[in-house]
C-alpha cells in the first residue's frame, strides 16, 4: 500500500530530494496508513488537538478556567526519560565514553530496523520540519522529525519552531538532523487504540552522532519523544559544538537588570527538576526596588564566542516543558501566569470543574480530584494526585517576564555561569570559583540527588557533571577538555559560581527559603561579577559574608546563614573521594589539571578548621 501514500506535502513545495527520499524510505519501513506533512499552522494545531480529544488522549479543560488547554494521562510505564535505554552509537566506543550506553551502530541499526518495520501500521505518519533557534538565524539548526504521535506534533508546535519555511531554508541540499520517532504500538486492522500508545517493554532512545541522526522507539513522553529537545539540542548539538568550537548546555538563560539600568545575562546549569524554570522566571522580593529579571530560556542554551571576545547565547527552544508539582503563586508566579491558557498538561490531576491541580499548587487539595492515572483520588492513599514528573507544555512567548532579546538571532552576552545541584549537605549556599579552570573543575565534579525526571533511585547523590550527565553526546572527559580549551580562548571569560538551595536541617527541612529569595544570591553574583561587592576566601572559593548579602525584607539569622555556608572537612573528604572515583572512570581522557586541582582543594581543606566558618570572629 505504501506506494500509494503521498510522500510530498500538499500545501508547500520541498526541493530537498534527499529529504523526500528519506521520508519515502521511512514510510516504506514503518508502513503507516497515512502521511501528513506538517506546516506549523494554528489550523493544524487545533485540528490535531481536536483529533486527540476525539481519540480520548486529550481532555479539553474548562474554557472558562483554562482557555484552549488540554490535559492527558500517560501510560504508567511511560512517565519520564529512560536513561538506561538511551544510547550514543558513535562509530567508536571510546567516543561515547564511560558515562553513555553504547552499542555498535551497525548492530543497533539492525535492531532498530526490526523494531521500526511496520511500527506505524494503523497510524498516521507525521513529518515535522522544525528549527531550533529563530528560523534562518546563523546559530539556528534545522531538524525533521517523523513521528506516529499526534501528541508529539502538538507539543513540537509549542516547543520548537515548526514551519514549512524551514524547508525553504533547507533549499535543495541544506543540512538537517534526522529525527525518527515511533511510539512502537502498531495497530492491526480494527484494533482499538490506547489513549496513550506506547511500548511498555521495549524502548530505545538512540543517537548516531556522526550521522547527526536520532531514532527513538517505544516512548511518547517528553525528552524521549520531543526529539528537538534533549536528543537534538543537547546530545547531537554537543557533538557539533565540540567540532565547531561552541557549547550546547543544559542551562537556563536570564537577564538581570539593576536599578541603575545595567543589565547582565546569566547562564545557569542545574540537573533535571532542580529549579531552572523557577530561577529563570524569578521575581525579586518587593524590597529589591528597581531590580528586574527576564527569561531568555529555561532549559537549554547554545553558546558561541563573539568577535568581541564575549560569549553569546541563544535559547534554541520556543517553549517550556516545565515540572508542575511545587509550582504555585508564591514559588513561581510568572509560571502560573504563563500557563493560564493555551497549555498542554501531562500527568497532572484534574478538578471536578475541569481544571488542573498538582501537589503544591494550593495548600489544601480540592475535593473530588481525578489523579494522573485517571482514577478518583483518595487523599488517604498516601499517593500523590499528580505524578512527580508531571509537566506543562507552553509557548515561551506567554511568559510575562520574557526577555526582549530572547529571539535575537545574535544571542545575549554572558556575564556569569552558575552551577547547582540538589544537595542536603556539604555544598554551601553560594561560592565563586577562583578562575575558569577551577570553575570547570567544580562543574565537572558536581553532584546532585536524583529526581523523578528520570527513572532511577530518587534522592541518591550521583555525580552529574555540568548537569549534562544524561545529555552529553560524547566522552565526558573530552567534554571537560573542550570547556577548558574554550575558556583559554577568551580574553575575559565569564565568572563561574556554585549554588545550593537544598541544604537541610536535622529534621530534613530545607533551611534556605529558596524560590524568590534566591534573588539575594543572584544579586550578590551579579554585583560580584561587576566588582561591586566583597567576598572572603574559603577553602573552596570566594564566598559572601552575612553582611555581603542583601537581607532586606527577610528574617534570616546569622546562625541560619552559618548552617548553610559552613564547610565541613569530613563531608568534603567524602566529596573529594567521589571526585576521585569519577576521575578513575574517565582516566584516559581526564584533564591533567583536575588531578592537581583536587590536591589543592584537599590541602586547603586540611589547612582550614574542621568546620570552616565564614565569620570565626563571632565566636
Ligand atoms: P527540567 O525541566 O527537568 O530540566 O528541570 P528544571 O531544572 O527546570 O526544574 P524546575 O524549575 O521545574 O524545578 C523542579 C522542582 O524544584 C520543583 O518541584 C520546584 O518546587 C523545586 N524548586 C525549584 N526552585 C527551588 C528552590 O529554590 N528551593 C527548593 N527547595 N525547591 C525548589
Ligand atoms: C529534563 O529531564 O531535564 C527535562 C525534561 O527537561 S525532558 O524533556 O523530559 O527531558
Ligand atoms: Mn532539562
Amino acid at each position: 500500500m505504501t506506494q500509494e501514500l503521498n510522500t510530498k506535502p500538499a500545501s508547500y513545495t520541498v526541493k530537498h530530494t534527499e529529504a523526500l527520499t528519506w521520508v519515502q524510505q521511512v514510510a516504506e519501513l514503518c508502513k503507516p496508513d497515512n502521511i501528513q506533512w506538517c506546516d506549523g499552522s494554528k489550523e493544524e494545531y487545533n485540528r490535531l488537538c481536536n483529533l486527540l480529544v476525539d481519540n480520548g488522549t486529550f481532555i479539553r479543560l474548562n474554557p472558562q478556567k483554562r482557555p484552549n488547554s488540554f490535559a492527558c494521562f500517560s501510560d504508567p510505564s511511560d512517565v519520564a526519560r529512560v536513561e538506561d535505554r538511551t544510547y550514543i552509537c558513535s562509530r567508536r566506543k571510546e567516543d561515547a565514553g564511560p558515562t553513555n550506553n553504547w552499542i555498535d551502530p551497525k548492530q543497533m541499526k539492525n535492531t532498530l530496523q526490526g523494531l521500526f518495520d511496520g511500527s506505524m501500521q494503523g497510524r498516521t505518519m507525521y513529518v515535522i520540519p522544525f528549527s531550533m533557534g529563530p528560523i534562518g538565524s546563523d546559530i539556528a539548526q534545522v531538524g525533521i522529525e517523523i513521528t506516529d504521535s499526534a501528541y508529539v506534533v502538538v507539543n513540537m508546535h509549542l516547543m520548537t519552531r515548526v514551519s514549512s519555511k524551514v524547508m525553504d531554508v533547507l533549499g535543495e541540499d541544506g543540512e538537517y538532523v534526522k529525527c525518527l520517532h515511533s511510539v512502537g504500538a502498531p495497530l492491526s486492522p480494527g484494533q482499538q487504540d490506547a489513549k496513550w500508545p506506547t511500548n511498555p517493554t521495549t524502548k530505545y532512545i538512540v543517537h548516531f552522532p556522526e550521522e547527526r541522526s536520532i531514532m527513538s522507539y517505544g516512548s511518547g513522553y517528553g525528552g524521549n519523544a520531543l526529539l528537538g529537545k534533549k536528543c537534538f539540542a543537547l546530545r547531537i548539538a554537543s557533538v557539533m559544538g565540540k567540532e565547531e568550537n561552541w557549547l550546547a548546555e543544559h542551562m537556563l538563560l536570564m537577564g538581570v537588570e539593576s536599578p541603575d539600568g545595567q543589565k547582565d545575562y546569566i547562564a545557569a546549569a542545574f540537573p533535571s527538576a532542580c529549579g531552572k524554570t523557577n530561577f529563570a522566571m524569578i521575581i525579586p522580593p518587593e524590597e529589591f526596588q528597581g531590580w528586574k529579571v527576564t527569561t531568555v530560556g529555561d532549559d537549554i542554551a547554545w553558546i558561541k564566542p563573539g568577535r568581541d571576545g564575549k560569549l553569546y547565547a541563544i535559547n534554541p527552544e520556543a517553549g517550556y516543558f516545565g515540572v508542575a508539582p511545587g509550582t504555585n503563586e508564591k514559588t513561581n508566579p510568572n509560571a502560573i501566569k504563563t500557563i493560564a491558557a493555551n497549555t498542554i498538561f501531562t500527568n497532572v490531576a484534574l478538578t471536578d470543574d475541569g481544571d488542573v491541580w498538582w501537589e503544591g499548587l494550593t495548600k489544601e487539595p480540592p475535593k473530588n480530584l481525578t489523579d494522573w492515572t485517571g482514577k478518583k483520588w483518595d487523599p488517604a492513599s498516601g499517593k500523590p494526585a499528580a505524578h512527580a514528573n508531571s509537566r506543562f507544555t507552553v509557548s515561551a512567548g506567554q511568559n510575562p517576564a520574557i526577555d526582549s532579546a530572547w529571539e535575537n538571532p545574535k544571542g545575549v552576552p554572558i556575564t556569569a555561569f552558575v552551577f547547582g545541584g540538589r544537595r542536603s549537605t556539604t555544598i554551601p549556599l553560594v561560592y565563586q570559583s577562583a578562575n575558569w579552570a577551577f570553575g570547570v573543575y567544580m562543574a565537572s565534579t558536581m553532584g546532585s540527588e536524583m529526581t523523578a525526571a528520570a527513572f532511577g533511585e530518587v534522592g541518591k547523590v550521583r555525580r552529574d557533571p555540568f548537569a549534562m550527565l544524561p545529555f552529553c553526546g560524547y566522552h565526558m572527559g573530552d567534554y571537560f577538555n573542550h570547556w577548558l580549551q574554550f575558556g583559554r580562548g577568551l580574553p575575559a571569560p565569564p565568572r563561574i559560581y556554585g549554588v545550593n538551595w537544598f541544604r537541610k536541617d536535622a529534621e530534613g527541612k530545607f533551611i534556605w527559603p529558596g524560590f524568590g529569595e534566591n534573588m539575594r544570591v543572584l544579586k550578590w553574583i551579579v554585583q560580584k561579577s561587576r566588582g561591586e561587592v566583597n567576598a572572603v576566601e574559603s577553602p573552596i572559593g570566594w564566598m559572601p559574608t552575612y553582611d555581603d548579602i542583601d537581607w532586606s525584607g527577610l528574617d534570616f539569622s546569622h546562625e541560619q546563614f552559618e548552617s548553610i555556608t559552613t564547610i565541613d572537612r569530613e563531608e568534603w573528604k567524602t566529596e573529594l573521594l567521589q571526585h576521585a572515583e569519577l576521575f578513575e572512570k574517565m582516566y584516559d581522557k581526564l584533564p591533567k589539571e583536575f588531578i592537581f586541582m583536587r590536591e589543592l582543594l584537599l590541602s586547603s581543606l586540611w589547612r582550614s578548621p574542621e568546620k570552616w566558618k565564614l565569620e570565626p570572629e563571632r565566636f
